[in-house]
């Protein structure tokens, strides 16, 4: 459900229609609406009521501090992956005590950064992660609040790259691994043990793979009891799927059922992280179109439609094949057409859809790409410098620009042309 809908054959976000804003601001763009993401986060936070639990918005999503922000106005907290991400989730005024923070790979920097700003839990994610909390806890005289992330060695059922349960991926240790890791951890004096963490994957369209990982993390912490280590959140990661073109993903609400029947009734807190679930449709892209052309001489005849959003924008149909809807944002009665959608960039893997069929497509036409909210711009690059798009916020029926477009300026920031006289 979400609040892009045509009015008199012109789309509107909530009641702006999307042409005002490009006439405002101009395209490539992104617009988030803000009923919907309101909507999306309280669906899924109120479907976890009667549970103690804490629900992490994963910033890496949707990373603009204003979206953030509008989750922290309604209690949301934070799953971080890096010093930049928690930099981000303060500045929105995300409360500290609700950051998660994530990931493989975390630096002695982001770690004392974390520390200082006095963070929820870390996730860790090695044995040798660990080590180094420890001790840059201990040069701090503090103590670091954990959980270990177990890889539970689970099928989510989503494309390979974005899964993150299984074995042979690179997250979380294995759990015989991490009993192990917990016993060194209780000995450690800068290292408090909170919790147990792990998530399996993005993009999840059945609930089987989360009861399934969840099963295997409550026997998990059963051992761990054997052992006197109790804890107190379990981090259930996120990963709830979305609508893109047919999936039937299980609502929040059957979600958080089958999640709240496993669970019984344990006594500590559920900490979830979604991400895609609460912004993936409340946003969109708007491009303009540059050229039309047919390329002939092939096996077949390709019509092409050239428009100004490319893969430096929104990069998941290049990296993942990803399908996204494109609707014009003028309807008309034009015949169909099958078209390739594609962006300036210097190479043939930079479309936005394939062999799409769409009413005929014309030179200086909007068209808006559905289901941009996440993994959008928080992906985008400045590849063939290529200036970073505009985000707009729209609640009802006014906007506001929340990320200005780059101009050529931010392109070379930081950057020096410089005489090298050395030996
Ligand atoms: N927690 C952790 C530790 C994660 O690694 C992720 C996503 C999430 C939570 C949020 O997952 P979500 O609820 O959004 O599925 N760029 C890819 C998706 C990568 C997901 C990475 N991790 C895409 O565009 O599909």
């Amino acid at each position: 459900m979400h609040h892009f809908h045509y009015k008199d054959n012109l789309l509107y976000c909530e009641d702006v229609p999307v042409r005002e804003v490009v006439d405002a601001v101009g395209t490539p763009l992104y617009l988030y609406s803000v009923a919907t993401l309101k909507r999306h986060f309280t669906a899924f936070d109120s479907a976890f009521d009667g549970t103690p639990h804490l629900t992490c918005f994963a910033v890496k999503a949707c990373s603009n501090i204003a979206v953030l922000n509008l989750f922290a106005r309604h209690g949301g907290g934070a799953d971080i992956v890096s010093g930049g991400e928690l930099f981000r989730a303060l500045k929105a005024g995300i409360d500290s005590r609700k950051i998660i923070y994530s990931g493989v790979g975390k630096t002695v920097a982001e770690m004392r950064e974390a520390l200082l700003a006095d963070i929820l839990m870390f996730n860790v994610e090695s044995a040798q992660e660990l080590d180094r909390l420890q001790q840059v806890a201990a040069g701090m005289a503090t103590r670091a609040p954990v959980a270990l992330r177990i890889n539970p060695d689970v099928d989510p059922r989503t494309h390979a790259y974005i899964s993150t349960g299984l074995a042979k991926n690179k997250f979380g240790i294995p759990v015989d691994a991490a009993l192990h890791e917990y016993e060194r951890a209780r000995d450690m004096e800068n290292i408090e043990i909170l919790g147990v963490s792990c998530h399996i994957g993005s993009q999840l369209t059945q609930v089987e793979p989360f009861i399934e990982a969840l099963r295997k993390v409550k026997d998990f912490i059963a051992r761990l009891a054997d052992r006197g280590i109790t804890i107190r959140y379990l981090d259930l990661g996120g990963g709830l799927g979305i609508t893109y073109d047919d999936e039937q993903p299980p609502d929040p609400h059957e979600y958080a059922q089958a999640i709240r029947e496993e669970l019984g009734d344990a006594d500590y807190t559920l900490v979830l992280e979604p991400g895609r679930v609460i912004a993936g449709n409340a946003g969109i892209l708007v491009t303009e179109v540059q050229y039309t052309k047919v390329n002939t001489g092939g096996e077949e005849e390709k019509r092409f439609v050239i428009v100004d959003a490319a893969m430096n924008d929104l990069a998941r149909p290049s990296l993942y094949g990803a399908f996204h809807e494109i609707i014009p944002v003028v309807q008309d009665d034009r015949p169909g057409q099958r078209v390739d959608i594609v962006g300036p960039i210097c190479e043939t893997g930079d479309f936005m859809a394939r062999d799409r069929m769409l009413p005929e497509v014309r030179q200086g036409d909007l068209l808006a790409i559905m289901s941009c909210g996440a993994y959008g711009f928080s992906m985008a690059s400045n590849y063939n410098s290529r200036p970073r798009a505009a985000e707009v916020l729209v609640g009802g029926d006014c906007f506001r620009v929340i990320r200005m477009r780059e101009d050529y300026e931010d392109l070379v920031r930081g950057e020096f042309v410089v005489e090298l006289d050395c030996k």
